[in-house]
């Protein structure tokens, strides 16, 4: 399959592969360091965020998944991160390949994975579009494909590895909603939005793939402290220590993070919602031909 080329904005892939370069120049000119894949994009503090119990409870993410497991299956883990998915997910099935590309995710993983004497994750690190992967039961990819350029050859691979199911989770307005109202009073411009999931369903119903999507339930983004909110945003605005807009950013916090039960909000932000887009494999019309 051949990748649709920069600007073609007359294909549903065309326009997503635009936002996502057009994130990325973004990301670019504030903060020369950042520029590049997730590599660089999901650096050590960052990736600390993603740390997470393997055996807690009570969380909805790891609820959801679990109630598409059985004891018997395989997953695979596409953008694994930190392990926070794959960890519970492990405890529960036959094995996980998590594939992660970022090197400082992929050791959080790693560690919690010894940490908690889970033995049934295989690591396989790089891109997802790179790597030698097996087949398993049910591909998941989670919060991951925002910033993906060739959506069509992620999404392709995806489905091509999945027996029964491919499951993907991903934000309706995007990991920029929450950073735009700093952005725009740090910067003084209005920031570019990586795609979400109006576009994601778009590229998909282009390629042929017709999935059921699940909004779920509405909630605030909690931030538990002003000094991580701090790092994030200084990381995704490219803050210099010392500039102007470190100034600015301070001056943002103190007017944009609102208290609430267990941290801070953002004013002005909308409720955060997910949806839960999910398709059988065979389900795509390339597959399916009428004569
Ligand atoms: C927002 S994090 C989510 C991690 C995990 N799924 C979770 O929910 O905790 C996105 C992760 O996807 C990884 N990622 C992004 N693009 C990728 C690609 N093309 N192949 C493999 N991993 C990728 C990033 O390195 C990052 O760790």
């Amino acid at each position: 399959m051949t990748t649709t080329p920069t600007g073609d904005s007359s294909t549903a892939v065309g326009r997503w592969r635009s936002m996502v370069e057009a994130d990325r120049e973004q990301t670019a000119r504030v903060a020369s360091q950042q520029a590049g894949g997730p590599g660089q994009r999901w650096s050590g503090g960052r990736a600390e965020t993603f740390r997470a119990d393997p055996h807690r409870v009570g969380d909805p993410n790891v609820d959801l998944i679990a109630s598409f497991q059985r004891p018997d299956q395989t997953w695979l883990d596409v953008g694994a991160g930190a392990g926070r998915l794959t960890l519970p997910l492990a405890l529960n099935c036959k094995h996980v390949y998590a594939v992660e590309a970022a090197p400082p995710m992929a050791a959080i993983l790693t560690e919690q994975a010894a940490a908690a004497e889970i033995s049934n994750v295989t690591l396989i690190e790089g891109r997802w579009q790179d790597v030698d992967a097996p087949m398993a039961d049910i591909a998941l990819c989670f919060n991951v494909m925002n910033f993906v350029p060739d959506i069509d050859l992620f999404i392709t691979k995806l489905n091509q590895h999945a027996h029964d199911r491919v499951l993907v989770v991903l934000m309706k307005d995007g990991p920029m909603a929450n950073v735009a109202p700093f952005w725009r009073l740090v910067h003084g411009t209005e920031p570019a939005q990586p795609p979400a999931l109006a576009e994601l369903l778009a590229v998909l119903w282009e390629l042929g793939f017709y999935p059921d999507v699940q909004m779920l339930p509405p909630r605030y983004r909690v931030s538990k402290d002003r000094e991580t909110v701090r790092m994030l945003m200084a990381d995704r605005l490219g803050v210099v220590p010392g500039s102007p807009e470190e100034g600015r950013l301070e001056l943002a916090l103190d007017e944009l993070l609102v208290p609430i039960e267990g941290g801070f909000a953002v004013r002005g932000a909308e409720w955060f919602r997910e949806a839960l887009v999910t398709w059988r494999p065979q389900a795509s019309n390339t597959l399916l031909t009428c004569v």
